[in-house]
């Protein structure tokens, strides 16, 4: 089974998708992380994360891959922490505009899945386009909302930055709308609620929003599992 979870940033979907997956003994796919490992390979190298040409030049020259509980490797190593920093934030946001870099991170994503899938395990996906392009076949596909006050709230405390503190609001409200506007500008790829996506309101703590998801998959499997099913049932 595939649960994909797209959102905007710090709609909460990557800590969503992480104790999905925890709780039920699935893989986690953190697709942010394979766009942030590809950036800070690309640092690394010397390379402009600009110039799509040279990011496929890296690409094609590294080898990625991940973990279970969503923590990617790149050429055997986990950059971990480094992953995370305001030089990645900047560099990522432009490499993801790069179509043919998408493509081919898209096939790994796809191969690393289908790995998962033959182990037996399930799958939870979080990302921009995790159902729209990366697996448009999920067996769940939900989008991951919240207003911009609570992402930017959210995002401060992630970072460890002042509570409560309305000009660092303001200002994470501010670099949020700019990350928005380019997500939002990346058509297919963007991370809007489409048809036959259920939309999550993640404004209340993570237990209703577990809740909530481990129902509906629990609902989905049990028709799956019921005798003489057909075809697949529709999350609602
Ligand atoms: O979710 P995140 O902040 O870790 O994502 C990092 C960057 O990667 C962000 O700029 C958007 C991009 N991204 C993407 O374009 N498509 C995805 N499926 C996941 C992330």
């Amino acid at each position: 089974m595939v649960v994909t979870l797209d959102g905007l940033s710090g709609s909460g979907k990557s800590t969503l998708a992480r104790e999905l997956a925890r709780r039920l003994g699935w893989t986690w796919l953190d697709s942010g992380a394979w766009y942030r490992a590809l950036t800070w390979a690309v640092l690394r190298a010397g390379a402009d994360p600009a110039v799509e040409d040279q990011v496929l030049d890296v690409l094609f020259r590294t080898h990625l891959d991940a973990e279970s509980d969503g923590r990617v490797r790149v050429d055997g190593r986990f950059p971990g922490d480094a992953l995370r920093t305001p030089e990645i934030d900047r560099a990522v946001a432009v490499l993801a505009d790069h179509p043919r870099v998408r493509a081919e991170l898209v096939r790994r994503m796809r191969e690393f899945a289908a790995h998962a899938a033959a182990a037996g395990a399930g799958l939870v996906a979080d990302g921009r386009d995790a159902g729209a392009v990366i697996f448009p076949d999920a067996d769940l596909k939900v989008f991951v909302d919240a207003p911009l006050a609570v992402r930017a709230r959210r995002r401060l405390a992630q970072r460890g930055g002042p509570v409560e503190d309305p000009a660092a609001e303001a200002a994470m409200e501010r670099e949020l709308a700019t990350r928005d506007a380019r997500d939002l500008a990346r058509g297919e790829a963007a991370p809007r609620p489409r048809s036959g996506t259920f939309v999550l309101e993640n404004t209340d703590g993570i237990e209703e929003a577990i809740g909530s998801l481990l129902s509906r998959i629990q609902r989905l499997r049990a028709v799956r599992e019921a005798p003489g099913s057909g075809a697949g049932p529709s999350p609602d």
